[in-house]
């Protein structure tokens, strides 16, 4: 005794030895395949061994069966898989199995909700994939509160990602996101997990999105794209045209966008109706799009081309249960709504896309010539763009505006 300690006296891991950047060994890193193609898309090529990624979403929205289409596809490829199950019981994932392919002799399954119990199982079977059904269920004895509490889900998920760590086991933690956030879920995970996936969509759509919004190995931008089946996820490589499949031709207030999401090009429809003429407190609603932008546009409608709905209900919508945040949806969005405003449609083959700024000018967009591209490809024949936009591919004519009032004259009958 006397002496200072030293790290091995307090039982902690060894010093590292500082290095060379380029000399640092980044075989570690390299991405691992699970075989679900959109899945694999949104990681950037797959699970990194030794890292944690968080599955989050609603419950029902398809977390498990992701994870067990993932697991059966990974186990193909010659993963040793692990299922803990701490919501459903083994038979219940038996049966889910079997209806999506899934029930592979290579995809191990424990129900099981003790910490303790779960890490020796992963070492038992020396898993390279272990899939936690979910982080909410699970709890560590020792720590005496329920599961589910910040304390549990909290302690558990570190001793997880310390685990995986050591082992070089891929993990991914299922949590259920709820509306209220009553649930100790991915929100307290995020700083103690590498790589943190969303699973969204409307239950009432089969379509589903996946996207990173951590991700140390790789992008965030990604979306994938799945639809939920009899035979579960299926995953939509080529979305371009999903959003228009029910389009209705000559409709007012309808205009198409091609967005972008992550690097996938989408083309989306806007919808706009506005009813009403001086209701003192006008309903103003917005689906998918964001409702701070939807105020903006009606003020430029105002103040910049003269056209007020203040006293008219508004609604818009961006078809089909996509979310689009990008400021490049705002010229389509206007058009639709000065289009609904007057009670005329847009002519059917044109597209429109561009930032609106408070001058009521248009403003340039990322990725134009891609976006246009995948219009053309889908059948458009006219764009409205910003000024500075690149020549358009062969087949599509191009109305270039400065400000949103010279497209509204290009594309309405505007007095
Ligand atoms: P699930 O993966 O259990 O959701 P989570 O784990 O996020 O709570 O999926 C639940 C829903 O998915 C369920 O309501 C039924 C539907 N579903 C299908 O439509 N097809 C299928 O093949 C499967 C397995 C589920
Ligand atoms: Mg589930």
């Amino acid at each position: 005794m006397g002496g200072a300690e030293t790290g091995a006296d307090r039982g902690v891991a060894p010093p590292g030895v500082p290095m060379p950047l380029h000399e640092v060994d980044m075989a570690g890193g390299a991405a691992r395949a699970s075989g679900v193609g959109e899945l694999d898309r949104v990681l950037g090529g797959g699970f990194v061994p030794g890292s944690v990624t968080v599955l989050g979403g609603e419950p029902g929205i398809g977390k498990s069966t992701l994870l067990l289409q993932a697991l059966g596809a990974s186990s193909a490829s010659g993963w040793r898989a692990l299922l803990v199950t701490a919501e459903e019981s083994a038979a219940q994932v038996r049966q889910r199995a079997t209806r999506l392919g899934a029930d592979r002799a290579g995809v191990l399954v424990v129900s099981e909700t003790a910490l303790p119990h779960i890490l020796d199982h992963v070492e038992a079977v020396a898993a390279d994939l272990v899939v936690v059904d979910s982080i909410q269920t699970v709890h560590e004895p020792a720590l005496g509160s329920a599961p589910g509490t910040v304390v549990q889900v909290r302690e558990c998920a570190q001793r997880l990602v310390a685990m995986a760590k050591e082992r070089g086991v891929a993990v991914v933690l299922v949590g259920h996101v709820t509306k209220e956030g009553s649930l100790a879920g991915p929100r307290v995970l995020e700083h103690v997990v590498d790589t943190v996936l969303s699973f969204e969509g409307d239950r009432h759509h089969a379509l589903r999105l996946l996207r990173a919004t951590k991700h140390r190995f790789g992008p965030t931008h990604e979306l994938g794209l799945f639809e939920m089946t009899e035979a579960g996820l299926v995953g939509v490589p080529d979305a371009g045209g999903l959003f228009l499949a029910d389009r209705h031709p000559g409709v007012p207030g309808s205009v198409v966008v091609p967005a972008i999401e992550g690097t996938r090009p989408l083309l989306v429809e806007i919808q706009a109706l506005v009813a009403g003429k001086d209701i003192p407190q006008p309903r103003r609603s917005a689906q998918g799009l964001d409702g701070g932008r939807l105020a903006l546009l009606l003020a430029v409608l105002e103040r910049r081309v003269g056209l007020s709905l203040g006293g008219s209900d508004v609604y818009v919508s961006a078809v089909g249960g996509v979310r689009l945040t990008e400021p490049a949806t705002d010229l389509a969005v206007a058009l639709a709504l000065a289009s609904a405003a007057v009670d005329h449609p847009v002519p059917d083959d044109l597209a429109a896309v561009g930032e609106i700024g408070l001058a009521g000018e248009v403003r340039q967009v990322a990725h134009l010539g891609r976006r246009l591209a995948e219009a053309r490809r889908l059948g458009f024949g006219r764009a409205v763009v910003p000024m500075s936009a690149p020549e358009p591919p062969a087949g599509m004519e191009l109305l270039r505006v400065a400000t949103l009032a010279e497209a509204l004259v290009g594309v309405l009958p505007m007095s």
